[in-house]
């Protein structure tokens, strides 16, 4: 998608690709560019002048800026994404933390999946978690398929984005099956036990079918909006933070401050999980392990 502008007006968006960059870690490229210069292809050079002016005042929780950052993120995701790495997830890195909680007296799990986009890594990793207490004898299994942890056990798995739309799909916790979409990584028994049909659903694509998590699933579950570069994190006290396909969009020094407030997330002992391609920023802080899924890191006291 190629938009030509006046050179007054790709300077403006230039310098309104600058301010998104710092409110919300997202990189000046050609790809966010043509998006902007398609957005207000439309607008001319005086108003639009006016409206980055006054958007510069405004802070970045204000509903302007949140809109614009909608059309500017990239929301791909679904269940089952990267196999191997979520299977070491179940295998050994909850058993590992769960034990550890156990033998503490502490019978409590928290999560953050931090740009979580619609939800579809956040339940997830209820299901993981689910499924790792029932092999570890901390969850039941009824005669219907639901896995259910002992009744001493709290459990909060949270996930936050900064995209509105998106934690509104997450909230929804409606979706499509169909080729490319939430199910496409995602086995039919896995399906079967985890999810129910959902009928009636308002503006349904013709011929697909759309699933819900079972409320087994979704009691445990929360989705709230919150910006990775506002300086807090959106929970403490984390057992388990992961942040995957995210961290690609900020530059370096981004990478950092985030990955700070990452840190401020975890217990000490808790666990990091990054995207494969993402660099550790703070490796002294942290135990490096390998599994099969590839690296997590372990929070040193
Ligand atoms: C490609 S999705 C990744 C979804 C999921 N983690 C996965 O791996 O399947 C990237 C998400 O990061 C979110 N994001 C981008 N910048 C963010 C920021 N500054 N704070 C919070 N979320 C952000 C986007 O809105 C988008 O939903």
């Amino acid at each position: 998608m190629v938009t030509e502008i006046s050179s007054g007006k790709a300077a403006q968006v230039h310098l309104l690709t600058l301010q998104v960059q710092a409110r919300f870690g997202i990189q000046p490229s050609r790809h966010v560019e043509s998006k902007l210069k398609h957005i207000f292809k439309h607008t001319a050079e005086h108003e639009l002048g006016a409206w980055v002016a006054q958007l510069n005042q405004l802070p970045s929780t204000d509903g302007e800026w949140l809109s614009l950052v909608e059309s500017l993120t990239v929301h791909e995701t679904y269940f089952g994404r990267d196999k191997p790495m979520l299977s070491m997830l179940r295998d050994e890195v909850m058993p590992m933390l769960l034990s550890r909680k156990e033998n503490a007296g502490n019978p409590s799990f928290k999560i953050w999946s931090a740009g979580c986009s619609t939800g579809e890594e956040t339940t997830n990793l209820v299901l993981l978690l689910l499924q790792a207490m029932y092999s570890l004898g901390l969850a039941t299994l009824s005669g219907n398929g639901e896995l259910v942890p002992l009744p001493n056990w709290r459990l909060e798995v949270v996930g936050t984005d900064v995209s509105r739309q998106a934690i509104a799909t997450s909230k929804n916790a409606q979706y499509a099956d169909f080729g490319m979409g939430s199910f496409r990584d995602f086995s039919d028994q896995e399906l079967k036990q985890f999810f129910v049909k959902v009928d009636n659903v308002a503006d349904a694509m013709p011929g697909v079918n759309y699933y819900r998590a079972r409320p087994f699933v979704l009691r445990w579950l929360k989705f709230q909006q919150h910006n990775l570069l506002s300086g807090r994190p959106a929970v403490i006290g984390c057992d388990l933070v992961i942040c995957r396909n995210v961290l690609i969009y900020f530059e370096d020094v981004v990478k950092r401050q985030v990955q700070e407030i990452f840190h401020d997330a975890l217990l000490p002992g808790g666990v990091l999980i990054l995207g494969g391609p993402d660099v550790l920023q703070w490796p002294q802080r942290y135990q490096r392990r390998f599994g099969n899924g590839g690296a997590w890191y372990v929070r040193k006291d």
